[in-house]
């Protein structure tokens, strides 16, 4: 079977960067991308590419370089399902607010609602694959639902994870250390199988291609997340200890990270890991767990995330308690909102919960962002609902400019790790300050030696 028309619905983080390399990648490929949101398809199609809805370094080239060719964004979704042969589903799937599984399982209501689009759209035999983290059998519920919904026309349902990081989408989808796509294995399922595979091999080598059953791939993404944020909450957790000892968790780092069996990535210590995928999948795996009765399992993967909620209020307190136990009216700067560098995305970012605590605490937040807009940093406290919206805005400042964000703070924090922050002219800010002049480096990437020898009392994490 041969590939030439995709759809993929959700034009999001996931769908956006995944389906502009498909693009560029397969230029015999027709790559229509959906959205329910009008204004985010507006966005995509702006004719200045660097006004897309989604802040990606490369990205922004490969839709002026694919787009009005053959990748397109609309929002007709029916038109672009009844055309393809392919559809992706990248919609989001956060997690519960309501109901069974609150606050754990992941929503799918996004996901069946698409499901039932397809089936009643489809006319012809179609490959639905599904892109964005899933559950663990929620392939067999996609499936359910086209069979009993549908046309009478063949599904066959593929897994195809993405791992993409964010600020790296682009680099990670040109050269993947791995693309891994399950599927049935019945013959239908192994030709829907090559089908995708085909498209993949347009620009990755066979030998990076892994196929699987559709549950050993829903299950391999879920448990990469689920690894690497352990990583992360495991050098946050000694970096408390490094506190108390006198040990530097940088040192730690390097150290352990030479042996070649753990190796060197992922240990960078922080305020804590975000992003829209590490809480939510952990959650989702723990839910898994406990539903079938495996409360050991649970318990070990959850620790994951109850290090990670301390080491953010660990980071809040610390600020608190460094300025005399108080800082009621007093003026924090944020360098960073984002929840890593070079992405606009804030999702289960550490600045939010940071910011909320500190409010708590009556400081006045002043934030300087490169890439987040004010509405999305207010849109985020309020959806924590901890105060009324008026109470937010008064609260938090949002700069455009580093310097006036700074002036006359008691203490700056930074909590993305932003390249251009290591550049600043750290003496301008130092002046422009209240003394004692604080920085609290939620992300140990400033000079420390430099900015005490300016004269600031700088608090890094883990030493
Ligand atoms: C992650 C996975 O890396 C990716 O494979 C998957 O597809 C989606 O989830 P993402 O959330 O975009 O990607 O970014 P990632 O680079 O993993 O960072 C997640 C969070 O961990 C960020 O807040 C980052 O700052 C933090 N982090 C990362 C650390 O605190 N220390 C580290 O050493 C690495
Ligand atoms: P991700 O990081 O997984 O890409 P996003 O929230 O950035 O998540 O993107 C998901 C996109 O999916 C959103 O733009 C949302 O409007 C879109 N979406 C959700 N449900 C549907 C649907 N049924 N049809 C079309 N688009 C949808």
């Amino acid at each position: 079977m041969e590939i030439t028309k995709i759809c993929c619905i959700g034009a999001g983080y996931v769908g956006g960067p995944t389906m502009a390399v498909i693009a560029q990648k397969c230029p015999h490929i027709q790559v229509t991308v959906v959205d329910l949101n009008e204004q985010r398809i507006k966005d995509w199609n702006d004719p200045n590419t660097d006004n897309i809805p989604i802040y990606e370094p490369g990205l922004s080239e490969i839709v002026a370089e694919a787009r009005g060719r053959n990748l397109f964004f609309s929002t007709e979704v029916e038109k672009a399902i009844d055309e393809a042969q392919v559809i992706f589903i990248s919609v989001n799937t956060p997690t519960k607010t309501y109901g069974k599984g609150k606050g754990m399982a992941a929503d799918l209501k996004y996901i069946e609602l698409c499901a039932r689009q397809i089936a009643k759209v489809a006319k012809q035999n179609k490959i639905v694959v599904e892109k964005s983290t899933l559950p663990v059998r929620t392939a067999e519920a996609i499936k359910s639902i086209l069979d009993n919904t549908g046309n009478g026309v063949q599904f066959q349902i593929l897994s195809n994870p993405e791992f993409l990081a964010e600020g790296t989408a682009i680099t990670d989808l040109l050269n993947p250390d791995r693309i891994l796509i399950g599927g049935d294995t019945t013959p239908d399922g192994e030709e829907a199988i090559n089908a995708l595979v085909n498209v993949y091999a347009n620009w990755v080598s066979k030998d990076k291609i892994l196929t699987t059953n559709v549950w050993s791939s829903e299950l391999s993404k879920l448990t990469a997340n689920a690894f690497l944020a352990q990583r992360i909450s495991s050098i946050n957790a000694m970096s408390e200890l490094c506190e108390k000892t006198g040990a530097d968790v940088n040192e730690v780092a390097k150290a352990i990270g030479m042996d070649s069996r753990i190796g060197p990535k992922f240990l960078k210590a922080s305020v804590g890991f975000g992003g829209s995928c590490f809480q939510k999948d952990i959650l989702n795996l723990v839910y898994i767990a406990k539903t079938y009765g495996l409360n050991e399992v649970a318990d070990y993967w959850e620790q994951v995330i109850i290090m990670n909620d301390h080491q953010k209020r660990r980071f809040s307190s610390k600020i608190v308690q460094t300025l005399y136990n108080t800082v009621a009216d007093k003026k924090i700067t944020f360098l960073g909102w984002a929840f890593k560098k070079d992405t606009n995305d804030t999702r289960e970012s550490a600045a939010i919960y940071v910011a909320d605590d500190l409010i708590n605490e009556q400081a006045k937040i002043s934030v300087y962002d490169p890439k987040v807009s004010k509405n999305k940093m207010l849109s985020d406290l309020d959806y924590l609902e901890t105060r009324s919206a008026e109470k937010n805005l008064e609260a938090l400042t949002i700069l455009n400019d580093p310097y006036e964000a700074c002036k006359n703070a008691h203490a700056i924090a930074v909590l993305t790790e932003w390249d251009e922050f290591t550049t600043y002219d750290w003496k301008r800010i130092y002046d422009s300050m209240h003394k004692p002049a604080f920085v609290f480096d939620g992300r140990n990437i400033l000079d420390a030696k430099k900015l005490e020898s300016i004269g600031f009392v700088y608090n890094g994490i883990g030493s």
